[in-house]
């Protein structure tokens, strides 16, 4: 979305998402703000994904449920207190998750983050200064940069959560922001990033449904630019010498004890990256 001035539609549709999943009769998460926000707009815009990519709210809530507990895991197990949200979206984490002496940063494209911030004043209840707000454009301005002039310490280390934007970056941006990671922050941090699989983002050979995925996408306005079907050498070269990488099977099994090969999970993953080994005995 480098060349666009809107508000990111795809963070109104994983909002919308995240709405609908709070309402399971057992839910993985609650995020009691996500249906004011998401509105009827995103509701639709989520209702037309679903003809093309029917798994997409079990995905979303998997996702959403496993970084809420990494949120748990950095600050109790790594002594993490600063929690920076890459390309936030609607994200709710810092009003959701609180915990005494932690900071949440939320770092979003300017165009995202007024909107955000517009929708945010009109909620009643909502803590809107549970966050610190920080724009940057990841195309082309330095988040650790922009982190610093806001607040944060690259000498305390930090869990930073990449949720749902790597996807519809360049390669370029992907690189330039994973070594800013590697190189600027306190070497004790944590990187957490979910991708989606090569095929899906090159367009070549995809079947019916990818092909119409990939294409509504696009429509957003954020079309799918970057893939992987195995991110440990960009981190590596990137600066990263500790990555783990699990896919969504594996959290569907862990999460809902559940297994379906229809749903595609196993080409997309989430990947853990830290200059140093974060704990011994890491899951
Ligand atoms: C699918 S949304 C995900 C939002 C949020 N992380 C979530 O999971 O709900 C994609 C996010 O990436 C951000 N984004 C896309 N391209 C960006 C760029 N070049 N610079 C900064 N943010 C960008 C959008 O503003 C949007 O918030």
């Amino acid at each position: 979305m480098d060349a666009t001035t809107t508000a990111s539609k795809t963070a109104l549709m994983v909002c919308a998402y995240r709405a609908r999943a709070s309402k399971w009769p057992t839910p993985l998460f609650v995020d009691p703000w996500a249906e004011s926000i998401a509105g009827a707009d995103g509701h639709e815009i989520a209702k037309r994904l679903d003809a093309r990519f029917a798994p997409m709210e079990l995905w979303l809530a998997l996702r959403v449920a496993y970084l809420d507990k990494l949120v748990g895991t950095a600050v109790d197990r790594l002594n993490v207190r600063q929690i920076v949200i890459l390309g936030a979206g609607y994200d709710t984490r810092a009003a959701r998750l609180p915990r005494a002496g932690v900071r949440f940063f939320e770092v979003d494209h300017p165009a995202t983050q007024a909107d955000k911030r517009a929708q945010l004043a009109k909620l009643r209840g909502y803590p809107v200064e549970a966050a610190t707000y920080v724009t940057c454009n990841f195309e082309r301005e330095d988040p650790i940069e922009r982190l610093v002039a806001n607040g944060f310490s690259t000498t305390e280390p930090a869990l930073v959560i990449w949720e749902g934007v790597v996807p519809y970056l360049t390669e370029g941006a992907v690189r330039a922001t994973a070594i800013r990671l590697a190189t600027g922050l306190d070497p004790r941090s944590l990187v957490a990033f979910d991708f989606v699989g090569k095929k899906l983002a090159g367009g070549q050979n995809l079947s019916v449904k990818d092909q119409q995925t990939r294409e509504y996408v696009g429509e957003l306005g954020e079309p799918i630019q970057y893939g992987s079907d195995d991110v440990l050498p960009l981190l590596y070269e990137c600066g990263f010498r500790w990555v783990r990488s699990l896919d969504f099977n594996e959290l569907a099994l862990e999460m809902i004890g559940d297994y379906k090969r229809e749903w595609m999970f196993r080409f997309q993953h989430i990947a853990l990256a830290a200059v140093r080994t974060p704990v011994a005995n890491w899951p």
